[in-house]
Order: C-alpha cells, then structure tokens, then sequence
C-alpha cells in the first residue's frame, strides 16, 4: 500500500511513460507501470512531472514593497533601487514583512516553488526582516525549504556598522554569509571585503553567496578574487557567485581565463535575467548592452549555473509573480539559448542546478528523494517554457499542497457548432 501513486507521467530523459509511487514523504518506486493500491492516486495523462522548481536568488524583504506605493524606481538602474530601498526600509514593520513575505510564498506554492534562497539586508540597527524571516522560515518548513543569506547591502566596510551586524545575524541562525564587493568605495575595498567575508565563512562554517560584479563595468574583477579565496581557504563547491553581470562586457581573452579559474574553485554561479535584463545597460546609448553573465559558455565550462528571480514588485523589479519558468523564458531569449538541449539546460538551471547551489538533499525524482514534485500542463520541457504551462498539480512529501485547473480555451467562431474548444 502506498500513500501516492501519480500515474501516466512524462519524465525528462524516459521515453517510456512512468508511474511514481510514494510512501512516508518519499518516491519509493518510479516504474512504467507500478501493481499495488495507494491512499490516493493522480493521474498525470502524460504530461511532465518534474522536481519542484528551485529559486537560488531572491529577495523576500523586500518583495511586494511596491504593493500600494506610488513611487517607483524611475530610472530603472540598480543605483536608483538601491536609494528608493533606503527610503522604504525604515518603514518596514515586522507585521508588514510578515504578511508581504507570506503572499509572495503563497504565490511561490502554487507557481510549484518549493525551495528559495533569500537574501536579507542585515544593514537594519533593529534586523527587524532577519528576525521575521527566521520566523517565516519555521513557519512555512513544511512547505518550502528556505534558505537566508546575511546580505550587506550598504556595504560590508562601507557601512561602520556592518561588521557587527552581520556576526549578529549570523548569530540568530542566518544559513549563508553573503557580501556586495562592487558597491564598496573602490576595488581595493571591494576586494577586501570578498577576502574577509570568505574568512568568516569558514570561521562559521557556513556556505557562501555574494552579490558580485553587478555592473556592466568590464573591469569588475570581484569573482576572480572570490575564486581565488574559495582555492586559498579550500571552499570549493561552498561558495556561490550571483549576478556576475559585468562578465557580458569584459573581453573576450580575459574570459577565457577566468571561466576555468572559476571552474577549479568550483563556484556556482547564479544569473538573474528579468532582473539584469532591467537594471543592466541603463547608463550605455546605443547600442545597449545585455547585462547578463555567459551562461552558455560557462555551462560548457563545466560550471554549475542557475538561474534566479531576484525581485518581484520591489525597487529593483516592478513587475513579476514569482514564477520560475518566466525566468527561463527570459533567459532563453536574452542569452541566446535557443536550441533544443540549450533550453533543457535552462529548465535544469531552475531545477537541478539550483537545488545543487542551494545544496538539497533528497532532491530529483528518483527513489529515496523526497516525494516532492510538480505536474505541469505540457508535454516536455520546452512546451512547458513556451506556454508558461499550468501547474496542475503541486506535491510536498507525497501530499497534493496546489492545484490550478487545467488551462481550456473557448473560442467563438461564425455560424452554428463552430465553437472550439482546446488547449494550446
Ligand atoms: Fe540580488
């Protein structure tokens, strides 16, 4: 007797169409036709069933702090976000952060995100969003796995009080040191921060995730020092760079060389293309430049590449809804992705590769993972991409926990009996 048996599923990679039996919160069996009886069973009619969607880059402090505000960031450049977040912070009240962050995981759950990683300014005297979003992690275990990262967003030697407030974070049970080297005063400082932010982590023991390079200025050279920290502190596989935008602008043969540097120090590397594709390339003429890392040729480079949403409706993004294959859609497009096993890499970028920078255990399809999944409406990954499928059903440790009806149009056409009915 099983708990779950989601029958008729499309498994990326099985040409044969799969049963998936569940017990204990577990895949315990995934066979093209599975004998026995389960407390409740779904059936899949063919369509992909996939790990649950995994997003290794966002911002729940912030998120929705555009909801019922009339300003806006303007400008659209990350410098105006950064001063419109400094207005809105003090007005944050736990209650707020509370109820914002709650939303937007709701809208997580049923877009079938169940694993975030969320950085959160910890340059706030009170660490009022560190403290709820602690909360907010217990709260909603259940459901979604949330990892948070110690994020200085003024600056870790910049702002006097930085240094204090990140080992107080750190402290209340924070899971990742994080850091922002291109928005210290100069290089230099830049470059000190990466090195001592590396050394906390392995005083703490704890993984690595630094905003880094997120400018289109070719000389940014942030992530060369953070992979040469992870080699000289032996951090591989623990440390993770984000945004990595200025990459698109460097030259060529200065890649070349950075690209295996960051592959020996076995960095993962998270690129945000809703967010970059807004905030990047605002200060160029024409033409403007995509401010993205070099996704493709870093996959090839053996580099284990994600992608994140960032923001929703904040200062830096006004737009969004937390779904990941927005994020990929996006990226396929702005990093010319196109191709059929490029696009499966990008599925896998939200998926897979994501679940591995944020360092899940039990995750994937396979049995003995944990029987979390998401069935789509589509019939493989790209049709999936391409229609923003339906999230049919959403399922956390073999238990049902969204489900959205299947998408049907009804058209209308001249004369009688010339209605259509169908999905598309
Ligand atoms: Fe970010």
């Amino acid at each position: 007797m099983f708990d779950l048996i989601v029958r008729r599923a499309h498994l990326a990679g099985k040409q044969e169409i799969q049963d998936i039996a569940c017990r204990a919160g577990r895949i315990v069996e995934v066979a093209p036709s599975i004998v026995g009886e389960a407390a409740r069973e779904i059936d899949a009619c063919g369509y992909l069933v996939t790990p649950p969607f995994v997003d290794s880059h966002f911002h729940m402090d912030a998120t929705l702090a555009l909801l019922g505000q009339s300003r806006r960031n303007e400008s659209g450049t990350l410098l105006e976000g950064i001063a419109l977040w400094g207005d809105l912070k003090p007005l944050q009240t736990p209650e707020g952060i509370r109820e914002r962050s709650l939303q937007l995981l709701n809208w997580s759950i049923a877009r079938g995100v169940l694993a975030i990683r969320t950085h959160v300014d910890i340059c706030d005297p009170q660490l009022t969003a560190v403290e709820v979003l602690l909360e907010v992690r217990e709260q909603m275990r259940p459901y979604v796995d949330i990892q948070l990262v110690a994020f200085p967003q003024d600056g870790y030697l910049r702002d006097p009080d930085a240094r204090v407030q990140m080992a107080r974070a750190l402290d209340m049970g924070v899971d990742v040191v994080g850091g922002i080297p291109h928005f210290e005063r100069t290089m230099a400082q830049g470059a000190e921060s990466v090195q001592l932010l590396c050394e906390l982590a392995v005083e703490r023991g704890l993984p690595i995730d630094m905003h880094c390079d997120e400018s289109d200025d070719p000389l940014s050279r942030h992530v060369e020092t953070l992979a040469s920290e992870t080699i000289r502190l032996g951090l591989q596989g623990r440390v993770t760079a984000s945004h990595l935008t200025s990459m698109h602008a460097m030259d060529n043969y200065y890649v070349s060389k950075l690209l295996p540097l960051m592959a020996e120090a076995q960095l993962n590397a998270v690129c945000n293309p809703l967010v970059n594709m807004m905030l990047q390339g605002r200060h160029d003429s024409y033409p403007k430049r995509r401010g993205l890392m070099r996704v493709k040729e870093m996959l090839e480079a053996g580099i284990n590449v994600s992608l994140g949403h960032d923001d929703v409706l904040d200062p830096w993004y006004p737009l969004g809804s937390h779904d990941m294959l927005e994020v990929v859609h996006m990226g396929v497009h702005a990093l010319h992705m196109s191709g059929t096993a490029e696009m499966e890499a990008l599925f896998d970028a939200v998926t897979y590769n994501a679940a591995q920078t944020m360092g899940l255990d039990g995750y994937g399809l396979e049995p003995g993972c944990h029987a979390d999944m998401v069935i789509l409406q589509a019939a493989n990954q790209i049709e999936a991409i391409r229609l923003r499928a339906a999230r049919l059903f959403v399922i956390r440790r073999g238990e049902v926990i969204a489900e959205t009806p299947a998408v049907k149009s009804h058209v209308v056409l001249d004369g009688p009996g010339q209605d259509i009915d169908f999905t598309c």
